[in-house]
């Protein structure tokens, strides 16, 4: 199912990234909930999907349009095959950069058989003249197809087969409004919690044959930051370890010395996420401090720092952004083993009392 147009996480080789890895292909599509039942988490979503689907198979009609959004490796395209395969339709699967010229996807319109799911992922990033195209597409299901070139070119309205759209995005504020207002449904799929994370482990370690202790599950899900692609990533890399070092048997011990190896942390920081966050405490006291001048001290792109690093920092609570910089918070402190200082209250930062003090921001 991945063809060319897969993006895989580039530089970012990190165990915790939450994007695809080469490595992940094959085995991320055997550990995939194969219906709305088997799907851990995300009740909200589910159950309002499920009420979606069952509206539209008591009226003996196509469900409305729906779009997914989320950050990455929380579901988005399971939950898509999912939608399918409940209905019991076929699934075609496409992505916005393959959709590049209008033709392709009047090609894939026209070839749709009637209660098809038409599966668009990174729907964000679909040139304009194939969105257009979709606007008609999901409203009246017929498509304008140019034929000619200049003034002389008409164009051929033409029925298609009703069919669902369903749309992935990692982000929906990038949606224009029009192509937004034509989605039925929008569900939210957000970060899960370690309960659920720790289900999800123990039914991947029961597909996958690996035999792993509860509570070995549970630390695996504590560092997984919020993300199944993450958890099941680091259940490969502990089963390795279990099977090289030990007789195969995941325990806490095995789990804890495994992530130990993969520099995976308590918290799932992983090296350079560690660095950063030990740079703004210990080079900077804690800032504020700009993100160019945090990436310089730590030898990576601004980019990468912003990008990669700091989302999973902040919503750790580690880091806070402010005004004035990154500021750490007590919490990233005694992470870091360290006392936090005075000013710091209740976890986060009395930025305030800093407000008068020069920021040491050489860069930005
Ligand atoms: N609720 C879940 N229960 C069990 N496994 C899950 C669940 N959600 C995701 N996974 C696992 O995580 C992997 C990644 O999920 P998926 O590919 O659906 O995410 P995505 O949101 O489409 O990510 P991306 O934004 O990168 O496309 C899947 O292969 C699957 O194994
Ligand atoms: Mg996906």
């Amino acid at each position: 199912m991945f063809d060319d147009d897969t993006e895989y996480g580039e530089h970012d080789e990190s165990p915790v990234t939450a994007s695809l890895l080469r490595t992940d292909g094959d085995i991320e599509a055997s550990l995939r909930p194969k219906s709305l039942d088997d799907f851990i988490g995300q009740s909200r979503v589910r159950e309002q999907l499920a009420l979606v689907l069952r509206g539209a198979k008591q009226r003996g009609g196509t469900p409305d349009h729906v779009l997914l959004s989320g950050p990455p490796g929380l579901g988005k395209t399971s939950m898509a095959m999912i939608i399918a395969g409940e209905l019991g339709t076929a699934l075609r699967i496409t992505s916005g950069p393959a959709l590049e010229r209008a033709g392709d996807l009047a090609a894939m319109l026209s070839n749709l058989v009637e209660g098809d799911v038409l599966f668009i992922d990174e729907i964000h990033r679909m040139a304009r003249p194939a969105e257009e195209m979709l606007y008609l597409a999901m409203e009246d299901f017929r498509v304008d197809v140019v034929v000619g070139k200049g003034p002389g070119a008409t164009s051929i309205p033409l029925d298609i087969a009703p069919f669902t759209l369903v749309g992935a995005t990692t982000r929906s504020g990038a949606l224009t409004g029009p192509l937004r207002d034509r989605f039925g449904f929008t569900g939210h799929m957000d970060f899960y919690d370690p309960q659920e994370l720790q289900r999800i482990l123990l039914r991947s370690a029961h597909i996958l044959g690996v035999q792993i202790e509860e509570n070995a599950a549970a630390e695996i899900a504590g560092r997984s930051r919020g993300t199944p692609r993450i958890a099941n990533r680091l259940l490969r890399r502990v089963r390795d370890y279990a099977e090289v070092k030990a007789d195969g048997l995941v325990t806490i011990d095995i789990a804890n010395a495994a992530l130990a190896v993969y520099d995976v942390d308590a918290l799932g920081l992983d090296r350079l996420d560690r660095a950063v966050l030990s740079a703004l405490v210990r080079s900077f006291n804690g800032g504020p401090v700009g993100v160019s001048t945090l990436a310089v001290a730590v030898g990576e792109e601004p980019a990468t720092v912003e990008e990669v690093c700091e989302p999973f920092l902040v919503r750790a609570g580690l880091v806070a952004r402010t005004p004035r910089g990154r500021v750490a918070t007590a919490g990233a402190w005694e992470h870091l083993g360290l006392v936090p200082p005075p000013d710091l209250v209740f976890g986060s930062i009395e930025v305030r009392a800093r407000e008068n003090q020069p920021t040491l921001d050489l860069f930005d």
